[in-house]
């Protein structure tokens, strides 16, 4: 069996309805189930999931596809990979079946950065190492994290790596771009290397830290490359998938060694922002694994500054996170070494919500004899339980402000109820739904086509019969497919021809506009004969303009007089044949 029948067969064994189910909300509604769409920012239930057809649209992002696209974007694998797993959901083995990469324009970058990634690890493992050795072990970090983790290192005032790549026939061009080398020389020198990843867990990027007793920075990062951007990774964000989903949330700290630590003790749900802020992208990253996020950053005082202001970030993207906070001079890395697992989990237990920790944060600086002070306090406090989604914590918390402070619990909920409705008139934050372009009368009708005709055979003959030629050259390289698909398999499958078309990501784009815009459930014969006359029109119309500009470079009277002539006749329409 080829690869595309055992996915259609593997395909054919789930319902999508039940495996994107099991991972967002879905609520039946009509013939459809619609949840919050995964691939963009929203709260509204923009993607519907059809069981009939087995494939999910998002009318917002415009997002598309069948069981097998949804699990790549959502769990962030490739095909191969989500081929497996539900492979072995419904009982069929595929270590067999051979499939291509697809390839990317960015293949031999990859390919570049794994080669100094062994590079490095070799480097570590040889005589050159020691002293790296020594200073990793010191660290406490034994062989099998080294390895986990692919810990390597880079040699001094050689341009060994440089010269490995040069060797292998890559370019320096390329090499400076992606910055392994800068000058044509090996950026990085003497320092212990640490491979950082995509989210799919592909190498992007390195970080270089010094081992020795040096003025140099501490740590050295790749520079921003096509393929790399700092705020779009969160380090040991592939590796902290499985456990993160399981254990029904994920940990959010500032630096490598803390996860690294983390890892070494079992505890692999975490991540680490690499010391910036927490940007909009590493959001969704975060929110892709759990909603239940666990803040746990250095204890000093930057450290609980940054925590805040994490916090803050994840709540405008309604997740109230909660926040350990350490002793003053420890990280989650010399914590976890000082104290063990256990207490380190005691901690993650006792984590308290954002807001909590805000309000007790608030209390800093406030002078509680002057009654200015406290009034002042009272009401930021309230400005803070606004944001709490639950009514219990809230009326918990005014509570306990009423008792400590010796206030009228009334004029504490009252003024709440003021701010509340404040915050409820106040404009709301325009979520950027990506932009649809305006589509003209040619464009609609070609999109109509082209969606009955992923969804009826007769369609599919129809268009044949009557010759239809779409001008535009992704719509047309489409319909070829389509038409391609249909002859050689003899039925037209859309949720199947997803899988097809998995080796051509531009037409699954094209095909991702024209399945995520509006459409009726059936069209009628005269319907498409209208659509066919649009786009018929269009066509002759786009002929006449090239005629004419012809006309205009033409200087031959006879020559002219036949343009005109079949102007002529395209204008009558009597001579259109596609
Ligand atoms: N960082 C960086 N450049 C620096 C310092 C820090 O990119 N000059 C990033 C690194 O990703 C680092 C994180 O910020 O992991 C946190 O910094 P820090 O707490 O100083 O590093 P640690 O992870 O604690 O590393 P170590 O224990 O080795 O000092
Ligand atoms: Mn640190």
């Amino acid at each position: 069996m080829d690869k595309d029948n055992l996915a259609n067969e593997i395909r054919s064994k789930v319902d999508i309805v039940d495996i994107i189910g099991r991972r967002i909300p879905l609520v039946a509604k009509g013939k459809n189930f619609f949840g919050v769409c995964p691939f963009h920012d929203d709260t509204n239930p923009s993607m519907s999931v059809s069981r009939d057809k087995q494939i999910y649209r998002c009318f917002s992002c415009g997002a598309s596809g069948n069981v097998y696209t949804f699990l790549m974007q959502y769990e962030h694998k490739e095909f191969k990979e989500v081929l497996k797993d539900l492979g072995e959901l419904v009982g069929i083995n595929v270590s067999g079946i051979k499939i291509n990469k697809i390839p990317t324009k960015y293949d031999h970058l990859y390919e570049a950065y794994n080669l100094a990634c062994k590079y490095y690890q070799n480097n570590l493992a040889s005589s050159y190492g020691k002293e790296a050795k020594k200073y990793l072990k010191e660290r406490g970090l034994d062989e099998d994290v080294i390895k986990k983790f692919e810990v390597g290192l880079s040699l001094s005032n050689k341009n060994a790596l440089t010269e490995l790549l040069l060797a292998k026939k890559f370019d320096l061009k390329d090499l400076n771009e992606i910055g392994l080398t800068i000058d044509n020389k090996d950026v990085y020198n003497d320092r212990i290397m640490f491979p950082l990843h995509d989210s799919y867990g592909k190498i992007v990027g390195f970080s270089g830290r010094i081992y020795q007793k040096t003025d140099k920075s501490k740590y050295v990062n790749t520079k921003e490359t096509a393929i790399f951007k700092k705020g779009q990774c969160l380090y040991n964000y592939h590796r902290a998938i499985d456990q993160a989903r399981t254990s029904k949330y994920i940990i959010v700290m500032e630096g490598f060694m803390d996860v690294i630590r983390a890892s070494s003790v079992g505890i692999d749900n975490a991540v680490a922002l690499m010391g910036t802020a927490l940007t909009n992208e590493q959001v969704k990253l975060i929110k892709r694994l759990s909603n239940n996020v666990i803040i746990c950053l250095d204890g000093d005082d930057p450290g609980k500054k940054a925590a805040l202001k994490v916090g803050e970030i994840l709540l405008k993207e309604n997740i109230e996170a909660k926040i350990v906070t350490l002793p003053n001079n420890d990280d989650p890395d010399s914590y976890i070494l000082t104290n063990g697992k256990e207490s380190f989990l005691n901690l993650i237990d006792s984590a308290v919500f954002y807001s909590d920790y805000k309000i007790n944060s608030l209390k800093e600086n406030i002078n509680f004899n002057s009654d200015e002070d406290l009034a002042n306090y009272i009401n930021q406090v309230i400005s803070e339980v606004v944001k709490i989604d639950d009514s219990i914590r809230v009326e918990i918390i005014l509570k306990k402000l009423a008792k400590d402070y010796n206030i009228g619990y009334n004029t504490l909920e009252k003024r709440f109820q003021e701010l509340k409705s404040n915050l409820k008139s106040a404009p709301q934050i325009v979520v950027n739904k990506p932009k649809r372009v305006r589509k003209n009368k040619y464009l609609l009708a070609m999109e109509q086509v082209l969606y009955y005709m992923l969804n009826n055979d007769w369609v599919i003959d129809l268009v044949e019969h009557e010759k239809i030629i779409f001008p535009s050259n992704e719509t047309r390289l489409l319909t070829n497919e389509i038409i391609y698909y249909y002859k050689k398999n003899r039925v037209i499958n859309i949720a199947d021809f997803y899988t097809y078309l998995q080796t051509k990501p531009d037409l699954l784009q094209s095909l991702n506009e024209i399945v995520s815009s509006v459409h009726k459930e059936t069209i009628s014969k005269s319907e498409l004969f209208a659509y066919f006359k649009v786009i018929k029109d269009y066509s002759i119309s786009q002929e006449i303009k090239r005629l004419e500009e012809l006309m205009k470079k033409e200087s031959d009277c006879l020559k002219q007089a036949k343009i005109v002539e079949q102007i002529r006749k395209l204008k009558l329409g009597d001579n259109y044949n596609g």
